[in-house]
């Protein structure tokens, strides 16, 4: 049986796990630093499959030794923005939460593969590949499935379509400057192009942008975790499953796309050993252009964090 722990019991963190233990894809271990509140919404989760003839069991739990041997370890741990605050206001915040839950991580589950879902997501990915010295294959951050997700949903609901007739494509940081490529993005086989006005388009592509801030701005305690939640389990479920997926994923660039040493959003084949593959696709110039601006503002925020660190 296959062992999928979840560190941070919160909204985004119960969600992956309600997702996970439904597909059925092994044991959840639900962890928080407040055991009661991951043990709770654990049986809770657990009950819950008993009502869809699921086995699942997820457990709850405050000790890092109860995850040990994890075949994947998602981390969804730190604090979420607040309307008015931006991903990158995290950064320094939940650099030092990762800090230290990934060396816990990475003690019992030495051969685990991280799924990073916490934000800024580009830089604490880099964070917690250094910190853990995993190999670049085994460390990959969830983004671009959420972004692509809220890029159907937008397209679908101007042209009156189902969302899974919609094929999409987000690049680069997982902010404002993402790069949904609008070039990619067909309906059944026909270019966006084709189907919306110029504005039209333009317009869902800021909406895209600007999406997560929609739902905080609305929530007004913290940001979306249903989309979130579900997106993170689909890379797992390609990782368990060897699906060999070609998903939209930050994952560490070595020279793909010309850039090197730095997690960025592409899409990447996930299988059992985690990135099995970088795709490069062809990007238009207006695209490649907002992707290297995209780039230059995770590389600039990754080395804001390394002074920082480098100071303490
Ligand atoms: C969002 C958070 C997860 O985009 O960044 O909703």
């Amino acid at each position: 049986m296959k062992k999928i722990t979840i560190i941070g019991a919160g909204n985004v963190g119960a969600h992956a796990a309600v997702s996970a233990a439904t597909l059925e894809l092994g044991h959840v271990v639900l962890l928080d630093q407040n055991s009661d509140l991951a043990k709770g919404k654990a049986i809770d989760i657990t009950q819950s499959m008993a009502l869809i003839q699921s086995d699942s069991i997820v457990t709850g739990t405050g000790d890092y030794q109860d995850t040990a041997d994890s075949d994947i370890v998602v981390i969804t741990a730190g604090v979420s923005r607040k309307p008015g605050m931006s991903r990158d206001d995290l950064l320094f915040i939940n650099a030092s939460i990762l800090e230290s839950i990934v060396k816990q991580v990475v003690e019992y589950s030495p051969q685990c593969i991280l799924i990073i879902v916490t934000n800024p997501v580009n830089t604490m990915v880099q964070l917690v590949y250094e910190v853990s010295g995993f190999p670049k294959e085994r460390v990959i951050g969830m983004a671009g499935i959420l972004d692509g997700g809220r890029f159907k949903y937008f397209i679908a609901r101007e042209l009156n379509v189902g969302a899974s007739e919609v094929v999409t494509m987000v690049l680069g940081d997982h902010g404002e400057l993402m790069v949904p490529l609008e070039d990619h993005c067909q309906v059944n086989g026909q270019p966006i192009a084709e189907l919306l006005s110029r504005e039209c388009i333009e317009d869902i592509v800021r909406r895209v942008q600007h999406a997560g801030s929609e739902i905080v701005n609305l929530l007004k305690t913290g940001s979306a975790y249903f989309a979130p939640g579900r997106a993170v389990i689909q890379m797992v479920k390609a990782i368990l499953r060897d699906e060999h997926r070609t998903l939209p994923c930050a994952v560490y660039l070595d020279g793909e796309y010309g850039v090197k040493g730095t997690f960025v959003g592409v899409p990447a084949v996930l299988g059992i050993n985690g990135v099995e593959k970088v795709i490069e696709i062809h990007l238009t110039e207006k695209e490649a252009s907002a992707f290297e601006q995209s780039v230059e503002h995770i590389c600039a925020r990754t080395i804001e964090l390394n002074k920082k660190r480098s100071l303490n």
